[in-house]
């Protein structure tokens, strides 16, 4: 059997709206897309993962699509997408898209007519629920982007369900034309050249039609839904069906969003033999650094939580599933701030990070503006921000007793405006994102950090993603070797071993600002080894330096 092509391969996920824009209206656009294909090029990523570009009022920046068929006209026309496919494809490029079906805008002609009346033919393309006794909404469940997910209709007198914004209804699996209208949007898609989906929460669409109310947590004012629809009663079905109808036969990509899944459900949704998807993006290492469930109420990193999660999911998966690797996307703080050091150390920590995921087993993803340290934003002003989530949890903390100081603080860490401020190109306006005002203002170290400077210093984060992409590409054992979680009681250390059958990968990695000394067994098996990509001139295991990473390559 030949092995999967997106195995040895690298994605780069673009947000297309502070990408690059070529209109000077502020927003990034596709033709903005197609003038940095060289750059990405450069790089040596293989697949790029396209945030959504249908057309959508924008409530949540594309994730709530009113029309699946066409392109927004802020990012530009069909024509547009069809030249990105074709030169993407001439670089050798393939273009993965989003595919957000879990929900769409109140917008979609489905929900216009399915609002219209109960006996409308779409009106079960949604999910409607009359009140409880009371006039209250059907269940107590919390909308993941605060309030409650119901939300009344005066025309029809029933609420619809929306697990994410009021103008994001969820759609209903339980019905098949409906579930044949998304297959066949799919199937148009492909056929049209893209060579995959990411798929929006996916593990979410599958609801326990029993509709209980969830479990209310201290400090919560609503109930949480999450037992109800995450990794729902016919998910495995839904998704089988999906790979049927329509990726069957075809050699495309697809990697699932899914929150609340855990290596056991790993395993099941990316083994091959159950014909479901590729891969899947978890999230149980994103949420070590909160506190109960609750990603706003922040507890600082331990790195042991941290290296045993990602033991967990390597071995689980390895020899039956396929991981997802990944630091950072638009719905993330930047890895540099989050778990590095974004001042004196932020080139050195940002290249540790980088090498201590890109060792891993499973295909790694950068999100743009990663490959060159991008970090957190701080802005003073409320106002600057536009995430419909960080709004709504601002006036729901605000409501529950929170002070302003602890929800910014809360914001400047989490916050998803930190991963969608504009790329920073080059020390120009605007950091030559944009020639007129930018959606969102651009982070003001863009003078220092940026692409630019990047290509021109050899010694950049970005040549240094460049090295571990080719290395990938040229070492089987990075795909293929075991993984052993070395040093495991270590507070500062992420040490892990590949090992393959001729050859092991001592991936050592520290994690802190502090020199520290690797003694013992470790210290005299790396002495026989070749460093094969370090952040630091002459590593020395004796004395690790302050974020060192440094990969050694022992034949056996
Ligand atoms: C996950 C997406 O990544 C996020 O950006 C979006 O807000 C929600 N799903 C809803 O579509």
């Amino acid at each position: 059997m030949t092995t999967a092509w997106w195995k040895k391969r690298t994605v780069y996920q673009i947000y297309p709206k502070s990408f690059n824009d070529t209109t000077g209206n502020g927003v990034g656009d596709i033709p903005g897309i197609i003038e940095k294909l060289d750059y990405l090029k450069k790089l040596g990523i293989d697949v790029i993962w396209l945030s959504p570009v249908y057309d959508s009022p924008q409530e949540d920046n594309g994730y709530d699509i009113r029309n699946y068929r066409m392109i927004d006209d802020l990012f530009g026309s069909m024509e547009d997408m069809d030249r990105l496919l074709e030169e993407a494809h001439s670089r050798d490029l393939k273009i993965v898209m989003d595919l957000v079906v879990n929900h769409t805008s109140d917008e979609h002609p489905w929900f216009v007519e399915s609002k219209s009346s109960k006996d409308n033919q779409y009106r079960d393309y949604y999910i409607w629920k009359d009140g409880k006794a009371d006039g209250g909404p059907p269940t107590n469940w919390g909308s993941i982007f605060s309030g409650s997910a119901w939300k009344y209709d005066e025309q029809t007198g029933q609420y619809y369900l929306h697990l994410f914004a009021e103008k994001q209804p969820d759609l209903n699996w339980e019905n098949p034309t409906m579930r044949k209208d998304v297959y066949d949007m799919m199937n148009f898609w492909l056929d049209k050249g893209i060579d995959g989906f990411r798929m929006d929460v996916i593990n979410f669409i599958s609801k326990d039609q029993a509709y209980p109310d969830g479990e209310v947590k201290s400090g919560e004012k609503y109930g949480d839904p999450g037992p109800y629809f995450v990794n729902g009663p016919r998910i495995h079905e839904f998704l089988q069906e999906m790979h049927g109808e329509v990726l069957a036969g075809r050699d495309v990509m697809t990697v699932g969003e899914m929150p609340g899944a855990e290596p056991e459900d790993g395993k099941v949704y990316t083994d091959p033999d159950n014909q479901e998807l590729d891969m899947i993006f978890t999230f149980e290492h994103m949420s070590l650094d909160e506190e109960g469930g609750d990603k706003w109420n922040i507890k600082p990193l331990d790195l042991r939580d941290l290296k045993e999660n990602f033991e967990k999911w390597q071995t689980s998966l390895h020899g039956t599933g396929w991981n997802s690797l990944y630091w950072n996307n638009h719905d993330q703080p930047r890895i540099v701030s989050r778990f590095g050091d974004d001042g004196e150390y932020r080139e050195k920590s940002a290249k540790m990070l980088a090498t201590c995921l890109h060792m891993m087993q499973g295909t790694p993803y950068i999100y743009q503006g990663e490959e060159i340290g991008m970090t957190n934003v701080h802005f003073d002003d409320l106002n600057d921000y536009q995430d419909i989530e960080t709004l709504n949890m601002y006036k729901e903390k605000s409501e529950l007793g929170w002070s302003h100081e602890r929800i910014m603080e809360a914001i400047y860490t989490k916050g998803r405006d930190n991963a969608r401020t504009p790329m920073q190109w080059d020390s120009s306006r605007n950091a030559g994102f944009t020639e007129g005002t930018p959606w969102l203002p651009v982070n003001h170290n863009y003078k220092s950090i940026n692409a630019e400077s990047a290509l021109h210093s050899q010694n950049s984060i970005f040549y240094h993603y460049q090295d571990l992409i080719r290395l990938r590409k040229k070492m089987n054992i990075i795909t293929q070797g075991r993984f052993q979680l070395l040093l495991r009681e270590d507070p500062q250390i992420f040490a892990y071993e590949r090992q393959g059958e001729i050859d092991s990968l001592y991936v050592i990695c520290n994690f802190s600002s502090e020199n520290i000394e690797i003694t013992g067994e470790l210290n005299e098996e790396l002495k026989g080894a070749e460093v094969i990509i370090s952040n630091e001139k002459y590593p020395e295991p004796s004395n690790l330096q302050p974020w060192e990473g440094t990969v050694y390559w022992l034949k056996k």
